[in-house]
């Protein structure tokens, strides 16, 4: 886990360790984690924010506000706070379509 995570994890839990990527750089969590907590222990925030000038880490953690939408590797939208992370999951802040 990185030290410059936004979140920290102060009670380790049992849990399977999963891999996953978050805009190509590789990151662990742990099995039961939400794509939000998993990313947030890995890096500082979400990135860059549609409507302020401010990055964005999520907000209300639990469905309501939209500001912790991530997408997959086949560019769908998945709300992190209310998605679990899964094993490999390729996760990007900004959809960038494939060059092809
Ligand atoms: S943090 Fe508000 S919808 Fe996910």
């Amino acid at each position: 886990m990185s030290p410059r995570g936004q979140f920290v994890r102060l009670a380790e839990r049992p849990g399977a360790e999963i891999h996953f990527t978050i805009d190509g750089t590789p990151a662990t969590a742990r099995a039961g984690d939400t794509v939000l907590t998993a990313i947030l222990l890995n890096r500082p925030s979400l990135g860059a924010s549609d409507f302020t000038p401010h990055d964005r880490a999520g907000f209300c953690l639990m469905g309501a506000c939209q500001a912790c939408w991530v997408h997959d590797a086949e560019g769908r939208r998945r709300r992190g706070c209310s998605t679990l992370i899964e094993p490999d999951m390729a996760l990007f802040t900004k959809w960038m379509p494939p060059h092809g």
